[in-house]
């Protein structure tokens, strides 16, 4: 691809054809009283390439992973059987077409990695329309699962660790991940895997339940944003 109108750039490519990254500017010609020896300047240029490529490489590997969860006010994300009717029920009292910003962070993702347990979850709700479309669902399980044929074509299941998983989500195409499920995302959290975490707190208590964060965990987050939504939420924005 050629930068059109800037002259000293015209016969430079802007990006990179295998990774779609900025690629340097070349140097400008300098007097011969300034060029290296033309055994440094091959040697340069060899090194400028293999900087290039590693950087290369290293863009084309990368896949970011981002979690946006609703947790109770006393941090559940489920009761201890797994049900989410507590969360159904409250957004069933938000104003027609509220989604807390869900469509929004969707369209920010090109992919979804899910546990096996939030999978079955989505899976099975009644009367509930797939949630994520034709975005990719990778579901984590050792054990296996069954992926009913209305979703073969855009759900597939693997396992391995959470830099494994975004490797191979990046080969794949991935640029940006959703993570999803709380055993899953403290994998993550864990392994310094995620790139940030949206959580919208519901003014709901539910005394037990399935945890977001284990007891044990600790993280250095930053918040980058806070705000109140309808029905009372307050959705966090955090980086690492
Ligand atoms: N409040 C919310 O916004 C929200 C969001 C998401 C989910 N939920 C709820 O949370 C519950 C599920 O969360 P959860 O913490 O119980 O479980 P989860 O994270 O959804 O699933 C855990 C399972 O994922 C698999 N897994 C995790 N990491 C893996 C890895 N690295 N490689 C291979 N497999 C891996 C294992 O499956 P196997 O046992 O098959 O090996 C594990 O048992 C559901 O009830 C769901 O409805 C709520």
């Amino acid at each position: 691809m050629l930068v059109r109108g800037a002259p000293f750039l015209t016969s430079h490519p802007a990006i990179c054809a295998s990774c779609a990254a900025p690629l340097p500017r070349p140097e400008r010609r300098r007097p011969a009283a300034f060029a290296a020896s033309a055994a440094s300047a091959v040697a340069l240029a060899g090194a400028r390439r293999a900087e290039r490529t590693a950087r290369c490489a290293g863009q084309a590997m990368s896949c970011g992973a981002s979690v946006f969860i609703a947790t109770s006010l006393d941090g559940f994300i489920a009761k201890t059987d797994g049900s989410v009717d507590w969360l159904n029920e409250f957004s069933a009292t938000l104003p027609e077409g509220e989604d807390g910003g869900f469509g929004e962070f969707m369209a920010s993702v090109d992919g979804l990695v899910m546990g096996r347990k939030t999978f079955e979850s989505v899976r099975d709700m009644e009367g509930v329309p797939w949630p994520y479309g034709d975005t990719p669902v990778w579901v984590l399980t050792r054990s296996g699962v069954e992926v009913p044929e209305r979703l073969k074509g855009k759900v597939r299941t693997t396992c391995g660790t959470p830099q494994e998983i975004l490797e191979q989500l990046a080969k794949s195409g991935c640029k940006e991940v959703y993570v999803d499920g709380g055993e899953t995302i403290r994998d993550f959290l864990g392994a310094k895997a995620l790139r940030r975490i949206i959580l919208s707190r519901i003014p709901v208590t539910l005394g037990e339940g399935r945890p977001l964060f284990s007891a044990e965990q600790e993280a250095q987050l930053t918040e980058v944003s806070r705000k109140t939504l309808p029905g009372g939420i307050v959705q966090v924005t955090c980086t690492m």
